[in-house]
């Protein structure tokens, strides 16, 4: 019976075939999955919370490289409060497919997925109170409360 494998059992073959799966990894076959439901509900929380993450994130590099700007900072802040609603509408009943990363706790424990929203859209309340008063100390103990929140939802609701 032909084997497709083959030729990677023989030595001369062994580099070429360790690149090309180190390749076809890098390039992350799971993620091409394209959603093609109407309205791409999987595709666009993702966008949502990717569009999070860019205000997010700017203001962790601030703080971890000790460059905080407190204007720039409350901007972001500001911008993190127009993007926080984005995703959640868009986890409907029928919303577990592929390409989704979310873990299927999601469906099956909605209280504590309602409720560990809830506790994370109350810091971000606190976090922009925080830019806007424009002290360091505070801005820094609001945004990776924030940050705790994002990983501990992630950790029980997320595939990684
Ligand atoms: C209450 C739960 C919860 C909170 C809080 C939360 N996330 Fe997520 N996040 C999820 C889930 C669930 C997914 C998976 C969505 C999917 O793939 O369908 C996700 C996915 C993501 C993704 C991946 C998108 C992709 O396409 O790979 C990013 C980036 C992200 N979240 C950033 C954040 C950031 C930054 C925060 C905090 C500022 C945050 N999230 C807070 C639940 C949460």
């Amino acid at each position: 019976m032909h084997n497709p494998c083959t030729p990677c059992l023989d030595k001369r073959w062994r580099t070429l075939c360790t690149v090309i799966i180190a390749l076809v990894t890098l390039s992350g076959c799971s993620s091409q999955v394209e959603d093609t439901r109407p309205g791409q509900p999987v595709k666009t929380r993702q966008m949502a919370f990717k569009d999070m993450l860019r205000v997010f994130e700017p203001m962790g590099t601030m703080l971890r490289t000790d460059k905080y700007d407190a204007e720039r900072f409350a901007l972001l802040a500001g911008q993190l409060i127009g993007k926080r609603d984005a995703p959640w509408p868009l986890f409907g009943p029928d919303t577990h497919y592929p390409p989704t990363k979310a873990k299927a706790t999601v469906w099956q424990e909605q209280d504590r997925f309602n409720r560990e929203r809830q506790v994370f859209l109350a810091a971000t309340d606190e976090l922009m109170a925080a830019a806007q008063r424009k002290d360091k100390e505070d801005a820094s103990r609001a945004y990776f409360k924030v940050y705790d929140l994002c990983q501990s939802c992630h950790k029980h609701f997320k595939e990684k």
